[in-house]
C-alpha cells in the first residue's frame, strides 16, 4: 500500500513537473531576453563572499561543457547565495530539510548511508541520492533524465511531496522576511526583490561550480610530478578500459545515456527513462552514473540496492535480468576473478577526490 502510495505521488510530480518545467523554462528564457538588453555587467561585490573565492575553468583535457555560465554569469555573490540557498531548510514545507539534508558535502553530495532518501517527515523517497559534481557536463538530470536544465533542477526537489513538498511561491515568501537575503539577492543580481529566477540561478551557479578533478586519476592524466599509477591501479585502468569505458567513459565516468544493465525490476517496477519517454525501448533503462568519489557515495545504483562495489560486480556477473531492453555488452554479464576485481577496485579508488569532498566553499557555512 505505502508503496503504491509512493508510485501514484512520483507519477503525480512528474506530470506536474513537466508542466513546470515548460512553464518555468519559457518565464526564464523570456525574462532573459527582457533583461539581456540592459543588464550591465554584475560586478564582485566581496560582502558575504567570505570562503567563496569562486571561479569555473575547464580542467585540462576535458570536453566543453553543457553549460557554462554564458547567460548566468558566475559571481562570488552569486555563489554564495546558492550556496546558503541549498543548506536552507526554508525551502521545504516544514522547515525540517534543506537540499544539503540528502546531498552531504562529506559524501560528495550524495545522501550518506541512506538507499533512498529521506525528506520531510522523513518521508521515504523511491531513488537513490546521487552525488552531485561536475554537473555542468551533465545533458540531463535525474536517474531517468526527466530535467534538462541546471536552471530548473531545484523545483524538483522543492515540490516533490516526498521531499521537500513546498511551493516555490511559499518559498520566496519566506525569503522574503529576511533582510539577509535581501541583501544577498541585491549583492547577486543588482536588486533586492526575491524572484524564482534569481533563485534559481544562483543555485546553478552554486551546483554548476562544484567540479571534481583532482583525483589520483588526473594527477596522473596531467603528469603531474611524481605521480603514477601503482601496478595494481593500472592493471585496473587496463580491464576498467576493455569492459567499462564505452558506458562510463573517461574524464566524466559517464558517456551521459540510458541503458539497462539487467538489474530486476524493484518492487515499485520504476521504470526508469520510460517513465519520461513513454517508449517501450527505453524500459528499466537508467542514467549511466560516474563513477567518481564512489569511496564516498554508497550505497548505489538507483534505488541504492548495493552497499557494496562487490555487490555491483556481483549482480554484473551473474544475475543479469533478461529483457528485451538490456544492454548488448551485459547481455552475457561481466566476469572479473577475484585478481581483476581487486584491480578494479584498485584503479576505481583513484577516482576518489578528497580534496573536492573537503573543499569548505561547497561545504555548509558554519554560523
Ligand atoms: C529528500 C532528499 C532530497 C532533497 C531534499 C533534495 N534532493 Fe536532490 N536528489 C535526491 C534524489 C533521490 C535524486 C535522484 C532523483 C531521481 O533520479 O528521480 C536527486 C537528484 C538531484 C540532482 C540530479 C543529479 C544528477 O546527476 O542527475 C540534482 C542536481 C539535485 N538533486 C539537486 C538538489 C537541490 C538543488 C535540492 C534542493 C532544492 C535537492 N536536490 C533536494 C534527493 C534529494
Ligand atoms: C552497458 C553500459 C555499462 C557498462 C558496460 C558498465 N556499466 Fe556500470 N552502470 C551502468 C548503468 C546504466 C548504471 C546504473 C544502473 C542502475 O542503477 O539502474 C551503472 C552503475 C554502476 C555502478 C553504481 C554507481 C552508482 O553511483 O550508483 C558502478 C560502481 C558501476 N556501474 C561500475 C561499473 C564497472 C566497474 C564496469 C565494468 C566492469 C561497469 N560498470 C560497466 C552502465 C554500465
Amino acid at each position: 500500500m505505502k508503496g503504491k502510495l509512493q508510485w501514484f505521488l512520483h507519477n503525480f510530480e512528474r506530470l506536474i513537473m513537466k508542466s513546470i518545467v515548460k512553464k518555468i523554462s519559457l518565464c526564464i528564457f523570456s525574462l532573459f531576453l527582457l533583461t539581456t538588453g540592459c543588464k550591465k555587467d554584475v560586478e564582485i561585490p566581496d560582502s558575504s563572499s567570505k570562503n567563496t573565492d569562486i571561479t569555473f575553468s575547464v580542467p585540462q583535457g576535458w570536453p566543453a561543457p553543457y553549460y557554462n555560465f554564458k547567460n548566468n554569469q558566475l559571481t562570488n555573490a552569486g555563489f554564495a547565495l546558492g550556496r546558503k540557498l541549498f543548506y536552507d531548510t526554508r525551502l521545504s514545507r516544514d522547515n525540517s530539510v534543506s537540499c544539503g539534508s540528502c546531498h552531504q558535502s562529506f559524501a560528495a553530495f550524495a545522501q550518506a548511508d541512506h538507499v533512498v532518501s529521506h525528506g520531510v517527515d522523513d518521508l521515504l523517497g523511491t531513488r537513490n541520492s546521487p552525488g552531485l559534481f561536475n554537473l555542468n557536463w551533465n545533458t540531463s538530470f535525474m536517474w531517468d533524465g526527466g530535467i534538462n536544465h541546471i536552471e530548473v533542477q531545484p523545483l524538483g526537489p522543492i515540490a516533490n511531496p516526498v521531499e521537500m513538498d513546498e511551493n516555490i511561491g511559499n518559498v520566496l515568501v519566506k525569503l522574503n522576511n529576511d533582510a539577509q537575503y535581501k541583501k544577498m539577492f541585491q549583492d547577486a543580481f543588482g536588486s533586492s526583490e526575491i524572484t524564482s529566477e534569481k533563485l534559481l540561478k544562483s543555485m546553478a551557479q552554486f551546483m554548476g561550480a562544484m567540479v571534481s578533478s583532482n583525483a589520483k586519476y588526473d594527477k596522473v592524466s596531467r603528469k603531474e610530478n611524481g605521480i603514477s599509477f601503482t601496478e595494481s591501479e593500472q592493471a585496473g585502468l587496463t580491464i576498467f578500459e576493455n569492459k567499462c569505458a564505452t558506458c562510463h567513459t573517461a574524464p566524466l565516468f559517464t558517456d551521459h545515456s540510458f541503458r539497462n544493465i539487467g538489474l530486476k525490476p524493484n518492487s515499485i517496477n520504476d521504470s526508469g527513462r520510460a517513465h519520461i519517454t513513454r517508449d517501450a525501448n527505453d524500459l528499466y533503462k537508467f542514467k549511466v552514473p560516474t563513477l567518481r568519489n564512489l569511496s564516498y557515495t554508497a550505497p548505489y545504483g538507483h534505488d541504492g540496492r548495493f552497499n557494496t562495489l562487490d555487490q555491483v560486480f556481483d549482480q554484473m556477473e551473474k544475475d543479469i535480468y533478461s529483457h528485451p531492453t538490456v544492454d548488448p555488452l551485459m547481455t552475457s554479464g561481466i566476469k572479473l576473478s577475484a585478481t581483476e576485481r581487486e584491480n578494479l577496485k584498485a584503479f576505481l579508488k583513484t577516482l576518489d577526490d578528497e580534496t573536492f569532498v573537503k573543499d569548505k566553499r561547497f561545504a555548509e557555512p558554519s554560523l
